[in-house]
């Protein structure tokens, strides 16, 4: 197939990250008989200092065009002072997720079997499996209300509005993904989504409650269904990830509970995410920032990104071999003991690898050097 891919490195460990997807994306194409049309875009405090925007509107009519995007990361301590509207977080970031309409962030948090040492829970907890698929709400809630400051600036507000609408179809996104897991990734049980929300306390989480519980019996009567407080499923997380299968929330709770659930399975340089909405084909993300501190050192950890263009083949183009062939080459280059400096302890190696030597390994895996 052809399609046409935008870029957006960003900040950070972005571009080095980006570039090793990019080379595993040719060589899926070489592969599969593929053509992909990459193009670049700046964007985050990047884009800020080539143009005074973190995103400038040729990037936004690029994405807006574009059959896939995959993204690096934005911001670093350099943007931290701009206005907050005009920092690359909001920015580039949130405005990519709304003006794209990217309303559900998949984000699957699972333990490799050659990384089952880096976890820092128990051996016999991480035993039982870790195998989560977090289905964060993306365009609503505390990020997008409206948020401000009292005259004398002493108060301030961020209002969390939640419609049943933009509840509904983020719900129907995790019993989709439940009912498609089934027979996958977690055949020995039925199809489970755990709803999380804080409904003895918050009105939004009530409505949130009430309108999944609804879907769920009106649509969805197979799939398993579950509710958690927000506090409760931080700590179930870390006590029995196993019991877990499709976490649904909304979009802080699912910004805090997808970092703790990396963190359990090894670090957080492994996992990927999808950002999908009702039109094109969805954003492509690793879940970790710029890292700054390790930018530029050749030593940032490229897998979330290259598991991210898996997502990317799997959800935007329909793709199931090649995500697959990219997962396998992921699985057979961790099992051979190669590790980027993150991921290093469990396998005992003593040298890690660069970011890009991982990427090669990767790249070689897949063309069955
Ligand atoms: C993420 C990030 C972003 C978020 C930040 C950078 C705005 O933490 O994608 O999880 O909070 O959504
Ligand atoms: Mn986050």
């Amino acid at each position: 197939m052809k399609a046409n891919l935008v870029l957006l490195p960003g900040d950070g460990v972005g571009p080095e990250i980006v570039a090793e997807a990019a080379k595993v994306l040719k060589a899926v194409a070489t592969r599969f008989g593929h053509d992909f049309e990459m193009t670049e875009h700046p964007v985050g405090g990047a884009a800020h200092d080539l143009c005074g925007d973190c995103l400038p509107d040729a990037t936004l009519t690029a994405c807006k065009a574009a059959d896939a995007i995959l993204l690096g990361a934005v911001g670093g301590p350099k943007w931290d002072t701009l206005p907050p509207e005009k920092r690359p977080e909001r920015r580039a970031l949130l405005t990519l997720r709304s003006e794209l309409g990217l309303f559900a962030n998949l984000r699957p948090a699972k333990v490799w079997d050659a990384l089952k040492g880096a976890s820092p829970l128990k051996d016999e907890i991480v035993a039982r499996g870790i195998d989560i698929l977090i289905v964060r709400e993306l365009t609503g809630g505390a990020y997008f209300g409206e948020k401000g400051r009292s005259a004398d600036r002493t108060s301030a507000y961020d209002v969390t509005p939640y419609s049943t609408h933009e509840i509904e179809r983020v719900a129907r996104i995790a019993f989709d993904a439940a009912r498609r897991r089934h027979g996958r990734a977690v055949a020995s049980r039925p199809p489970k989504v755990t709803s999380v929300d804080k409904a003895n306390v918050l009105e939004t989480s009530r409505l949130w409650r009430e309108t999944v519980t609804a879907l769920h019996a009106a649509e969805y009567a197979d799939v398993e269904l579950e509710h958690m407080y927000i506090d409760n499923a931080a700590m179930q997380l870390v006590r029995d990830p196993a019991r877990f299968d499709v976490i649904l929330t909304e979009n802080m709770f699912g910004d805090i509970l997808s970092d703790e659930a990396s963190q359990i399975t090894g670090s957080i340089g492994m996992l990927p995410s999808a950002s999908l909405g009702a039109a094109q084909g969805g954003l492509y993300e690793p879940i970790h920032g710029s890292a700054p501190d390790i930018a530029g050192k050749g030593i940032a950890n490229p897998l979330a990104t290259i598991l991210s263009a898996a997502l990317m083949l799997r959800h935007a183009f329909g793709l199931a071999s090649e995500a697959d062939a990219v997962e396998q080459a992921v699985s057979d280059v961790l099992a051979s003991g190669v590790r980027t400096a993150d991921i290093t302890s469990p396998s005992g190696a003593s040298s890690a690898v660069s970011t890009s030597e991982m990427g090669d390994a990767i790249q070689a895996a897949l063309s069955g050097l």
